[in-house]
């Protein structure tokens, strides 16, 4: 993976970085091929937990290997349920919360999230999240459904209380308007 500006998946990773804390919590809502849970479970360290929820049991395997093969896989839970229902799962407050938007890499790629969801199960994450807490999300937009998906995203985004979250949205100015887009919410206080 590349480590500079061009990857929107390092540059969430980096601001991601700044809030979570050893012994903490943190989310995966699309583990995928478990890179973001791999990182996140780095992070919160051998006293923390990461809950990583997918829809496709294909991704869980994928990422229950990758943290056995680090040696991490025991700090994780690997929950095969849509991540609207994070809070059936999850109860303690969040430090991060990582949403990596679109298809399965090597998978389906007409099996991607979904507008709806996606938006419910961000404002699940904003109430799960601590103060100073930080949800980071990668939304593709070009593939079909995705710039509707982004749409909706920066609408909820946008609607939330300025004064309860800080929000900010980072695109990439010279590359294809299939680039993805980044958006990073804050919780007030510390
Ligand atoms: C772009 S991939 C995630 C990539 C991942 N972060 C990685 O490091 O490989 C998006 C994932 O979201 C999953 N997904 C789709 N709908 C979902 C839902 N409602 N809840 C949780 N995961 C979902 C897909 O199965 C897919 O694995």
């Amino acid at each position: 993976m590349s480590r500079g500006l061009d990857s929107a998946v390092h540059l969430v990773q980096l601001l991601i970085s700044q809030v979570v804390r050893s012994g903490g919590t943190a989310i995966d809502a699309t583990a995928g091929r478990g890179h973001d849970t791999l990182f996140l479970a780095g992070l919160v360290g051998s006293a923390g937990r990461v809950f990583a929820f997918d829809t496709q049991a294909d991704a869980l395997q994928s990422t229950g290997r990758l943290l056995e093969e680090a040696g991490l896989a025991d700090r994780v839970t690997l929950i095969e349920d849509s991540h609207e229902e994070m809070k059936k799962h999850v109860t303690g407050p969040a430090d991060a919360v990582i949403f990596n938007l679109g298809y399965l890499p090597g998978g389906d790629h007409l099996y991607v999230t979904k507008p709806d969801p996606t938006v419910s199960a961000l404002h699940t994450a904003l109430d799960l999240l601590r103060p100073g807490g930080r949800i980071g999300m990668v939304i593709y937009t070009g593939h079909p459904g995705g710039a509707e998906e982004c749409e909706a995203v920066e609408r909820a985004a946008s609607s939330l209380d300025g004064a309860l979250f800080s929000v900010i949205k980072i695109v990439v100015l010279n590359r294809s308007a299939g680039a993805p887009v980044i958006i990073v919410i804050e919780k007030a206080g510390v």
